[in-house]
Order: C-alpha cells, then structure tokens, then sequence
C-alpha cells in the first residue's frame, strides 16, 4: 500500500496548482494521472486567461458581472466573486512562475478580447496559452518533492467510516493494482467531452471524476449545461480558437452577411458562446450554411497579423483543412465544447464527502452557471486548484490516521479480472460511438422532452449492454482495451446524469435551449439541478442559486 497526505487525480491545471500548493503547505503529496502531465487536455486550451488588472484600470466587478450575465444568472455570485477577485494575483503569479504572456507593443502584458465582455482583459500566449502555462507549472511541480503516478488509471475511490481515504488505481504500463492510501483526494480529472461526438476535447476526456465522485456519494450539480463552442472544425471537431473573433474575425454565412448583426448587434460576434452558437445554428438550419457549416473569416485582418498573434490557428487551418486564414474563409459549427456542470463544490472545493475535493472543469463550484465564458476555464482551474490543496490542509490535519481496508483492494483485482476474463460479446468501441453520437443528436445545441427522453432510453440501453462488452486484450502490459471499457462505465454515468438534468430544468437558459420551452423561467428556475446516485439510481432534486449583488435581468448581447 502506498501513503500520502493529499492524492491528486488529474495532472491538468487545477491538479498540478493543487499539488504546487499542498507541497509548499508542507503536505505529502502525490498526483495520479492517466497519461503524462503535459499531456492533460489543459494542453489544448488556446485562447487565454482572464483577469481584472487594477493597474489597467479594470474593476473585478466588471469581470464578475460579466461572467453572471454570461451564466445567464445560474452561476452563484459569491463563487464568481472569490474567482475574480482572486484573478490578478493568480496571473501576476504564474508569470512568476515563469509563463512567457505575449505583450503589447509597450511591452507590457497584453490582452484580447474575449466573448461576453466589454473590455479586453483576457491575458495569452499567442493561441497555445493552456499549453504554456501546463508546462510552467509542470516544471514547479517537479523543482518540489511530490510524487507523480504517471500513466496510472483510477478505478475507484476508497470510503471509509464515511470519509474519503484513497484510491484504487493501476499503472497501466505493468498491470500492477495498487491502493492508494491518502487522507484527502483532490479530483482534477478535467471534463467528459467525449460522451459527445465530435467534440473539441482529447481522447483522454471521459469525465472519470464525476463519476468516481458520484460512485462515492458526492452529488453533480447542473450536467445539462454543456457548452457548444460556435467555431470548430466539422468533422474533427477542433477548436478553432474564439481568440480569432476577439482580434477581430467575422462569421458570416453562405450569402456573405455578418449574419451576428441580426442576433447580437452589439457585441455581435463576440456575444457569449450560447448566443453564438444559436445564431449559427439557426443560420444552418434556415439554409443559409453550406455543408451544415457557417464561416470564419479572417481575411481582412492580413497574413502577418495572423501569423503573428493566431499562428496555431493558421497550422490548423492549413493542416486539417489546406486552408490559409490570409486567403478563405473557414467552414465551422457549434461543436461540444465544455461542461459547465460537475462535481457540486463549496467555494474551497469540498464536497459533501469529508477528504473529497474537486477542482476545474470536473467540479462545478458554480462560477460558469449556464453558459461559461471564454478564458474563463484556465482561471477556474488555477484559483479553485489552489484553494482546494489549501483548504484540504485544514482537514488533514483535524483527522485520525486511518489504514484503509485491504480487502477492497482484492475486491476491486476480481472485479476488474471478471471483466478482463469475459470469453466474447461486443467491442466497447461500439457502444462509446452510439452514446457519443447519440448524446449530440438529443442534447445539442437544441433539445426538447422528446430528444431528451429518446437519448435517456439509449442511455439506460448503452448501461443494460455494458455487461456483454469483452476486452480483446487479455494481457496486463497497456491494456488500452480495458482502460477504454473502464472510461465507457465512467461515461454512461455522466452522460446519464446529462439526461436527468436535461429532463428536469422545465426552462431555456444558457446553453439548456429547449425548443419546447423557449424561455427562462426565473420564478421557478432560478435554481440549480443536482443529480445524486442511491440504490434506485439517479436521482434529481434542486437547490437554490447564490445571488449577492446581481439580479436577475434579461440577457441582451
Ligand atoms: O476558444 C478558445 O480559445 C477557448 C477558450 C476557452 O474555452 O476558454
């Protein structure tokens, strides 16, 4: 058995700000990951980081409004004002940390605009931000004494006289299974786009923290806000980045127009990405598309420019497609994006469950709401990441030592070689295709009861069939076929609990448009969704929203 004070699961963002902190608080800590840490899917954020700088002259205030305007008023305001409040020091710290930001022509830090919001305040390198700030806190959290499980895959969390006390995980290069003792475990294992297919999110994406949260008894609040990004490839999926809009590119449709005129005439195509999203899809569907894709258009902005401030863009774009962004337009859609929703946190990223956190795009403290703003997710991932190891600290140190179980270890070995020795049935491969595009087709950028109860009964039909899938590989040396059955048990858990709370909220609001109930509904609604498993299943009830200063208001772009 192995011990720790803090076991992190997840090596993206929050993960490694978590295990950065738990290690200068004086903590034992250990980070589990399931492919290398840079290779965490905050590698693929592109567009920035958003921060009110005072020396700028900016207000948090401004910032906080923006982002409970963004939520569509579903984001607790007491969350988003820790996370913005707290947003200046956490950027001033990672550019001490040693991330190169890209500057303006003063020299000074520079910023873009992003969606949602008046003034520029989003922080970047170039369009690989994520990835630059990955690899600067990659290298902190190896200068410290802190131990990385890299390429470990976890298949539960171990609870004990009622508390969290570890995990149990297997190194996936060996096979070997291992408990995992810790008395704290911080879940940072990112987001589940890939219940959905396309999606802009990496293979690695299969919300493995939600459901080994949900597993333990922790309850997921709001699932059914998924945000569609309004540019990605069709097809593949790929993100191209929101940051070509804030410096400046247009959408327009297979007749040319600004089509954003018609939606949001004053932010027009910087409305917050629900808006967008809907304006294109309409846009599509009126027959003013072509090939189910409207157009990104950069022309006007020059080659240097776009080479200069958007190159990743313009290697996607030639790459993926042999487009230059100097010389066409790029055909996009909406395109699964992100999950506002999550593991239900309180704002030092507790959840109910004493010794279990959350952090990032896995837990939902509620600062994203409905409708989450871009450069927003970098933010969440750093100030929440922090505040979990900080708060977990307090913990630790109030508890008894407790030596978990070992027998939940041996149970654990025979249930995961039960499903290794299966003789034949079908291929996991299968079934993730049919939940993926399922899950699209019922609970996209439009849904009503009946394409939500319709994907509901493919779901419960997915689950019944898990039972027959067989691994090929019987082997124990990178067992990719039982990691990805493992992932697809993961997945028809969230994407379950997507559907309960799809079915719930009688309302629109953010990216939850239903076409049979086109509008918000504050009086009965102002109210978040919480999914919780018992030994009937999933569960659905409500709980009220925060609101500090902000009251609801209509939603104009
Ligand atoms: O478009 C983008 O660069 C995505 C950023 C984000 O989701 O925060």
């Amino acid at each position: 058995m192995y011990k720790h004070d803090l076991l992190i699961i997840g090596a993206g963002l929050a993960g490694l700000r978590a295990a950065v902190e738990g290690v200068r608080q004086g903590l034992n800590v250990a980070v589990i990951t399931k492919v290398h840490p840079v290779r965490s899917h905050s590698n693929a954020a592109q567009g920035g980081i958003n921060a009110a700088l005072t020396d700028r002259g900016d207000d948090w205030k401004d910032h906080a409004l923006a982002t409970i305007k963004g939520s569509d008023y579903l984001a607790d305001q007491d969350a988003v004002e820790v996370m913005c409040k707290e947003a200046g020091e956490a950027l001033i710290e990672l550019e001490n940390m040693g991330v190169i930001f890209s500057r303006d022509d003063d020299g000074k830090l520079g910023t873009r605009a992003f969606g949602g919001q008046k003034k520029a305040r989003t922080y970047f390198v170039g369009a690989i931000t994520g990835s630059a700030l990955l690899h600067v806190l990659y290298e902190q959290s190896i200068k410290y004494d802190l131990h990385i499980y890299e390429e470990w895959f976890v298949t539960k969390l171990i609870k004990d006289e009622g508390r969290i006390s570890g995990a149990i995980a297997f190194d996936i290069k060996t096979g070997q299974m291992e408990l995992i003792s810790a008395k704290a475990v911080v879940l940072a294992t990112g987001g589940a786009g890939r219940v959905f297919e396309p999606s802009t999110n990496a293979l690695i994406c299969t919300g493995d923290g939600l459901s080994l949260a949900m597993q333990a008894g922790a309850p997921l609040m709001d699932t059914e806000m998924i945000q569609y990004h309004p540019t990605t490839l069709s097809g593949s999926g790929i993100l191209i980045s929101e940051a070509a809009r804030g410096d400046g590119a247009y959408l327009i449709n297979s007749e040319g127009e600004r089509f954003m005129e018609n939606y949001a005439p004053d932010y027009m195509e910087l409305a917050s990405r629900d808006v967008v999203s809907r304006a294109e899809q309409t846009e599509i569907d009126e027959g003013r598309g072509v090939d189910g894709c409207v157009f990104l258009d950069l022309r006007h902005l020059g080659k240097q420019f776009i080479e200069e401030r958007l190159g990743y863009l313009q290697e996607v774009a030639l790459e993926f497609r042999g487009i230059d962004l100097s010389e066409s337009p790029i055909p996009i859609k909406p395109g699964m994006h992100y999950i506002m929703g999550g593991i239900k946190t309180d704002l030092n990223g507790a959840t109910n469950i004493p010794g279990l956190y959350a952090a990032g795009e896995c837990a939902n403290v509620s600062v994203h709401g409905a409708n989450r703003l871009g450069a927003n997710s970098l933010l969440d991932t750093i100030v929440f990441g922090r505040r979990s190891a900080v708060s977990s600290v307090e913990y630790i140190k109030s508890i008894q030592d407790l030596t978990p179980d070992e027998r939940l270890l041996s149970r654990e070995k025979s249930r995961i070689q039960s499903i290794i020795d299966r003789p034949k049935g079908m291929r996991s491969s299968e079934l993730r295709l049919k939940m993926a595009t399922s899950m699209t087709k019922g609970i996209g950028v439009w849904r009503n009861a009946e394409s939500i109860e319709n994907t509901s009964q493919i779901m419960k039909n997915i689950r019944g069939q898990l039972s027959n899938v067989y691994v090929e590989n019987k082997g124990k040396i990178f067992n990719t076929d039982l990691v990805s059955f493992l992932e697809l048990e993961f997945m028809i858990d969230v994407a379950e609990s997507i559907c309960q709370g799809a079915s719930a909220r009688l309302e629109s609001r953010g990216a939850h448009f239903r076409t049979d109930i086109t509008s918000r509904n504050d009086l009965e609604w102002l109210k978040h969704t919480i999914v919780e498993l018992s030994d009937q299943g999933m569960n659905t009830k409500t709980s009220d929203v925060t609101i500090t200063e902000w009251q609801p208001t209509e939603r104009i772009y």
